[in-house]
């Protein structure tokens, strides 16, 4: 269908996790109009989630240079050093401004912020708050300043389908469609002078995942259409400590911070061997992805589903103050820390990589901006630092929105002239129908998972094929899939999942998240650098 309504601002931003929430309040700042649509309800993305907390050199003793050293540690030889370093200096300063927009960390009997550790930190450097739901909080003074601003345009329940452009391929807007009731319901666009997404992640591209159902893909696989480079799909970050459900759980998978190991707790294998000790200087608390492939390694080792984290030594009265999230979500899978081992495994977390972008959030698009877990701005190589990512949302969101204020004060940001009537709406033709959700899942879990293989991949990019070709049949057959969201959030999945596995089939060798069973070993002589991807008449 065409369009069948249109509105008009001056910046479009979609998602409304910490980094959509936080260009827009910014941008209206500088006294832009501002449009926020996002999938669900504002908080229903990833941030909400976040658990352990935001990584900021806030502490007595530490500097913005040893977070740096620590984070390009943990990205394995792929970080953009110039990122890095505005993530870790203007980190401070943005989380202290967060706190003055109402967000309430925890604090020590001082009133100083109290600050955990976890993986890959040589230092105590992770804000949290209720304990361990940082992200909760942070979400909640986020949506509570956007919605007391009557002059910010908040529309939910709707999807983001594809990008519009001017007739010099400039970004003019978007085309959507809104779930529900009420006058805009259905398929309709809007028109802005810069567009910007923060759409999240992709790990609803694996059957088991710490992210919400929400988390389909839909930024990356609309960048893909709209022309804009895409990088580092390989380096998909698998948590290490997810609360093990049984082999046959899907979906959105209970996690387990790091901040429980650190604030002490132990990983033990099958027979009570705490095996992290001797494999890295940091043990427990070495990077993620090493303590990732640890378990995995030894689950294969001991022919198990799961490891186990000991925090039985905390005591009742911790686990209720300082991690309330997880104790219940513990307790209501029948599983108590305070008495038993909490059986945990790997999941997928995080896509390290996503939309190119430069310092400003620029993607290689004109006009089209991305922050947050959609976008690739450099700071997280091929392996992301705890922690980092609620902290590169905020910062990087800061800096799209001083870009477009600048542009704006030099009278550069412009109405554009957009042919809305003229838009296909109906993105990607032919579409997958919702049934394939599950199956694109079970493809990308057998390979395309924490262990690649060439064989492996090669199995999973057949299978999304013979996706593809059984949609173009159906179309052939005048028996499409109904475009709905469900179709074009299969449709999506498709799209970033066949684009993931291709960079996964590329890269031979081992590095940060990328773990390639046939090629074990890191290669600095030929794969020390990014794999981008784009997408044209001839396909990925
Ligand atoms: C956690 O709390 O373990 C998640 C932290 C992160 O993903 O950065």
């Amino acid at each position: 269908p065409a369009p069948g309504w249109t509105s008009t601002t001056d910046v479009v931003v979609v998602g409304s996790g910490v980094a959509g929430l936080t260009v827009a309040l910014n941008v209206r700042k500088a006294g832009l109009r501002a449009m926020v649509v996002t999938k669900a309800m504002l908080d229903d993305g990833s941030t909400r989630w976040a658990q352990g907390g935001i990584a900021a050199a806030l502490g007595e003793g530490d500097t913005p240079e040893q977070h740096l050293d620590d984070t390009l540690v943990a990205g394995a030889g792929l970080c953009d050093e110039d990122a890095v370093r505005a993530l870790v200096t203007e980190g401070p300063d943005a989380v202290r401004r967060l706190i003055g927009i109402g967000a309430a960390f925890d604090l020590d009997a001082e009133g100083e912020i109290l600050l955990t550790r976890e993986g890959g930190h040589h230092r105590r450097r992770i804000a949290h708050a209720g304990g361990d739901a940082t992200g909760a909080e942070i979400s909640r003074a986020l949506v509570s300043a956007v919605r007391s601003d009557p002059g910010l345009e908040l529309i939910e329940h709707a999807l983001v389908l594809d990008l519009l452009t001017d007739a010099a391929g400039h970004a003019a807007g978007i085309t959507l469609h809104v779930m529900g009731e009420g006058q805009r319901d259905g398929v309709g666009a809007i028109r802005a002078r810069a567009v910007v997404l923060a759409t999240g992640g992709m790990g609803q591209v694996y059957s088991a995942t710490t992210n919400p159902a929400v988390s389909t893909g839909d930024g990356v696989a609309l960048a893909l259409r709209a022309g804009a480079e895409v990088t580092d799909l390989e380096f998909v970050q698998f948590h290490p400590t997810v609360l093990f459900l049984g082999p046959d759980a899907e979906g959105q998978q209970p996690l387990v911070s790091e901040a429980v190991r650190g604030e002490g707790a132990y990983l033990v294998d099958r027979d009570g061997v705490r095996f992290m000790v001797g494999q890295h200087e940091l043990a427990e608390l070495a990077p993620r992805d090493i303590v990732a492939k640890a378990i995995t390694r030894r689950m294969l080792e001991q022919g198990t589903a799961h490891m186990y984290l000991d925090g039985r030594h905390f005591g009742a009265a911790m686990w209720a103050e300082r991690f309330p999230t997880i104790l219940a979500s513990c307790r209501a899978h029948g599983i108590d820390p305070v008495t038993d081992l909490i059986p945990v495994a790997p999941a997928s977390h995080y896509a390290s990589g996503g939309i190119r972008t430069d310092l400003h959030g620029r993607t290689t698009v004109p006009g089209l901006y991305a922050c947050g877990e959609v976008a690739c701005t450099g700071v997280h190589g091929a392996n992301r630092l705890a922690s980092n990512s609620l902290l590169e949302g905020l910062v990087f969101a800061e800096r799209i929105a001083a870009d477009l204020a600048d542009l704006h004060a030099a009278g550069a940001l412009p109405e554009r002239a957009v042919d809305v009537a003229g838009a296909r709406a109906a993105h990607a033709v032919p579409l997958l129908a919702p049934e394939a959700r599950a199956e694109i899942q079970r493809l990308m879990s057998t390979g395309a998972g924490v262990i690649r293989s060439a064989a492996s991949t090669a199995a999973t990019a057949a299978g999304l094929a013979r996706l593809a070709e059984e949609a173009r049949t159906h179309t052939a057959e005048e028996k499409p899939a109904d475009p709905r969201v469900e179709t074009w959030e299969s449709t999506n999945l498709h799209l970033v999942a066949g684009a993931l596995v291709a960079a996964a089939a590329l890269r031979e060798e081992t590095r940060g998240c990328h773990w390639r069973e046939d090629h074990p070993d890191r290669d600095d002589t030929h794969w020390h650098h990014h794999l981008v991807t784009t997408l044209d008449e001839d396909g990925l």
